[in-house]
């Protein structure tokens, strides 16, 4: 096969089959394909798109590319729950919790940060002690005698995507569907679970901008799952603001933890709960996704979902004290307010420059070689809705350089729009696939 002759066809609108892309992606993984090749066809896909058959080949090429996780040793129906990426996103550690106090076994491998989106393995490496590498056999074990345990996916899971991933990272060809699609499922497909909760971002702060292509995401992403044979399920979620309050790693963890008390901000309680729900229903814990809704609530008014958050800490190496006491988390030793310029109604608060803003204090990395300062980030003092008065604080950001916060604060205070109407909020839940 001829790689250009490949890349031609796509950059021209033409089809590619199955061969051809175990040709490009098996090349590229082996090294026979060098990147610059890969990086033109990538953003001929950027451009032309791929078929419905295409984007099915290309994931199964993906996973094929590396192990398949074998969870056969956990018992239960296992569910994994996968985030499209957004900004102050910590769900996972509070539904992986919820899920597994209602009785569903959670084996879940997780990312890192991936550009201005936060990780559920850089928060959870926020917490003293905590370890993301397991044997494997101590993870099974984890999770049948606790009912859950959170690793970072190793390299041998879909290791095409890893390498595709960071070259699309680089050649702005992240957003697009078939490509985003092909790089979640391959890897959701290896980890092994009986099925996956997908929760699909839309907004400012999402890969996908509208909710038509959030919608889009979502059937090819269920179409795929179940042609695998998982249970699947993808809820739709809003993503033009921040979710919660805190962004940044040890903040997020602080957060997530509020909410597990009953203490949180209530946007991020509520799509928990919503997020659980369905995976205990997925899971074959409840009779309706209503059910499994009404179960993770009791979860959390019980203090089951604490309790479990505890056992699963203290499972992977870490101190289940945080539960109790969040001054045990890191904070970063510098702050600065960003306060309001004029009184008003908050319209918005633009996740993306959030994001961004966030990475900047040192909570995410600008390269994959960064180190992360798990005590930076942002604590938003207010949502869009909240009224304002001129000099009330914003925000707060924390970071252990005074360079990076004067930076990321410039950047920070152009997200927030400040009019003089109370605006429309859009609603937390915009669909569900199934
Ligand atoms: N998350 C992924 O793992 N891959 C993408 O392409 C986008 C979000």
């Amino acid at each position: 096969m001829n790689t250009v002759e490949l890349i031609t066809r796509k950059r021209d609108g033409g089809e590619l089959t199955r061969e051809e892309l175990h040709y490009l992606v098996q090349g590229f993984t082996e090294g026979s394909i060098p990147d610059y090749q890969m990086s033109a066809f990538l953003m001929a896909v950027y451009y032309q798109g791929m078929n419905r058959d295409e984007t099915v080949w290309l994931t199964q090429e993906m996973k094929e590319s590396g192990d398949i996780a074998d969870l056969s040793k956990v018992r239960g129906i296992k569910i994994d729950k996968h985030s499209t990426g957004g900004v102050g996103d910590k769900t996972t550690l509070i539904v992986g919790p919820l899920a597994a106090a209602c009785g569903v076994p959670v084996a879940k491998m997780s990312g890192r940060g991936l550009g201005f989106t936060g990780g559920t393995v850089d928060k959870l490496e926020a917490i003293p002690g905590f370890k993301t590498t397991l044997p494997e056999e101590e993870f099974f074990e984890l999770v049948n005698n606790s009912g859950i345990a959170v690793i970072g996916q190793t390299a041998h899971i879909a290791p095409a995507d890893k390498k595709i991933y960071a070259l699309r990272d680089v050649t702005a060809t992240v957003e697009n569907l078939s490509l985003i699609t092909s790089s979640i499922m391959s890897k959701k497909l290896a980890s092994g679970s009986d099925g996956i909760l997908l929760d699909v971002k839309c907004g400012s702060g999402a890969f996908m901008k509208s909710e038509e292509d959030a919608r889009r995401l979502a059937e090819m992403m269920v179409e795929i799952g179940k042609a695998d044979g998982k249970k699947m399920m993808a809820v739709i979620t809003d993503m033009n603001q921040p979710l919660g309050n805190a962004v940044g790693n040890a903040l997020e963890v602080r957060e997530a933890i509020e909410v597990l008390q009953g203490k949180g901000p209530s946007d991020i309680t509520e799509l928990s709960v919503e997020l659980a729900g369905r995976m205990i229903w997925l899971g074959g814990c409840a009779a309706t996704p209503a059910e499994g809704v009404a179960k993770a609530g009791q979860a959390l008014t019980s203090g089951s979902g604490l309790q479990k958050f505890r056992e699963f800490v203290s499972g992977q190496g870490g101190d289940p004290a945080v539960a109790d006491d969040l001054s045990l988390l890191p904070l970063s030793s510098c702050s600065k307010e960003i306060l309001a310029d004029r009184s008003g109604y908050i319209c918005g608060i633009d996740a993306m420059t959030i994001g961004l803003a966030s990475q900047h204090t040192g909570a995410g990395r600008q390269t994959k070689e960064d180190a992360i300062d798990h005590g930076a980030g942002i604590l938003l003092h207010h949502k869009a809705g909240d009224r304002v008065e001129a000099g009330e604080a914003l925000m707060t950001l924390y970071s252990d350089e005074v360079s990076k916060l004067e930076s990321a604060s410039l950047e920070a205070a152009k997200a927030v729009q400040i009019g003089d109407q109370a605006p429309e909020l859009p609603n937390l839940i915009h669909g569900v696939v199934e």
